[in-house]
């Protein structure tokens, strides 16, 4: 059984698995020389070779314990057909939507658009690199979808004042989204993946008093729909602050944490299993100060069932040599 595997089956405390949201990519020198000449980033993921190649280039370095596809939550919409670009220092641009279209949208063409992802998995699965390690398979929440296809562009800190003016179209798409996405988690388990990653990077733009309608209850479907498959389900609703509700309503096997939540107030409150909240700007100053607020993890986390994480996705401007770091003082403790 993998270390991530006992901490989730077994409730293990003595191993310390680790892992990196977006552990590939463009911190990785050996990266950047891919999407150099891969300049489209749609295609790039669509590319089952590079795809499994870019995936496993961290665990070539590094003594990670997962391996985390190489893709995008945004391939969903793309599969979706709506037009999706990846534009240098603005990031996602979406195209329009056309909720016609969308309804009619049949199961196969959506899967033989994306299918590549699933060779891909299948091609990183099978390799020795990934032996007694976790293969994860993930999905964008289906809010954070909804926000990517209603805004087309990264919110960053606002929604559109309009943004639930129209109803009608939101519930449509919520039930257009579970409907796919469940499509999306049963290939990416069939072709190999031993966990599912939930990302809900947009929940804490949200109001309390909007989470049942927009996370609690889209995602707890999903999270049934993964437990069905005898597959453990992480979930990340970033930035929501009221990490115990969630849990209490959603029961993810698994809850990843944000690093602005206080991991004091989260053991006492938690009793699943926790993953992640190292603020990835940590990995920006040096070794004395990431041992220290890394090893402030470790404590707290000591007698708890933890994988470590960050609280997002590594930075591009960090030093690999940090991630080396981390990895070898997490496995040493
Ligand atoms: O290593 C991994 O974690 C696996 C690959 C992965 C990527 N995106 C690759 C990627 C994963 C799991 C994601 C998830 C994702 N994508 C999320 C949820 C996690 C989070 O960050 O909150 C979101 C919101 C997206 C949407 C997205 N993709 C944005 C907003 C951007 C642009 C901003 C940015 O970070 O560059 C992307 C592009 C993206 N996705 C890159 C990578 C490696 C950079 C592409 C490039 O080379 O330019």
């Amino acid at each position: 059984m993998s270390p991530i595997e006992q901490v989730l089956i077994n409730k293990k405390t003595t191993v310390n698995p680790i892992w990196v949201m977006r552990q590939a990519g463009r911190y990785l020198p050996e990266f950047r020389k891919i999407r150099e000449v891969n300049t489209d980033f749609v295609k790039l993921c669509l590319n089952e070779k590079l795809s499994a190649e870019i995936t496993l280039q961290p665990l070539k370095r590094f003594d990670l314990d997962a391996a985390i596809i190489f893709s995008d939550i945004l391939m969903v919409p793309y599969g979706l057909n709506q037009k999706v670009e990846f534009k240098k220092n603005f990031g996602p641009m979406l195209g329009e939507l056309d909720l016609d279209e969308l309804s009619r949208l049949d199961e196969i063409d959506f899967v033989n658009k994306i299918y590549p992802i699933y060779k891909a998995i299948n091609l990183v699965s099978n390799n020795d690199l990934t032996k007694n390690k976790a293969t994860i398979g993930f999905i964008g929440a289906p809010w954070t979808l909804l926000v990517y296809m209603l805004n087309k562009k990264s919110p960053k800190q606002n929604l559109k004042n309009n943004f639930f003016d129209d109803n009608f179209l939101i519930n449509r798409m919520l039930i257009i989204l579970e409907k796919f996405l469940k499509l999306h988690i049963k290939n990416q388990i069939d072709n190999g993946a031993k966990i599912i990653q939930i990302f809900d990077s947009w929940a804490g733009l949200l109001d309390d008093k909007d989470l049942p309608n927009y996370v609690y209850i889209p995602t707890l479907k999903l999270v049934e729909f993964v437990k069905s498959f005898n597959v453990p389900v992480i979930c990340f609703p970033r930035g929501i602050k009221n990490y115990k509700n969630f849990c209490e309503i959603v029961k993810p096997d698994v809850i990843c944490i944000d690093y602005e939540i206080n991991p004091f107030q989260i053991i006492k409150e938690i009793k699943i299993p926790v993953q992640g909240g190292l603020d990835p700007k940590i990995l920006l100053s040096n070794k004395e100060t990431l041992n220290k607020e890394a090893k402030k993890y470790l404590d707290i986390f000591k007698d708890h069932p933890y994988i470590f994480n960050l609280g997002h996705g590594v930075l591009p401007e960090t030093n690999p040599e940090m991630v080396d770091y981390l990895v070898k003082m997490v496995k040493d403790y």
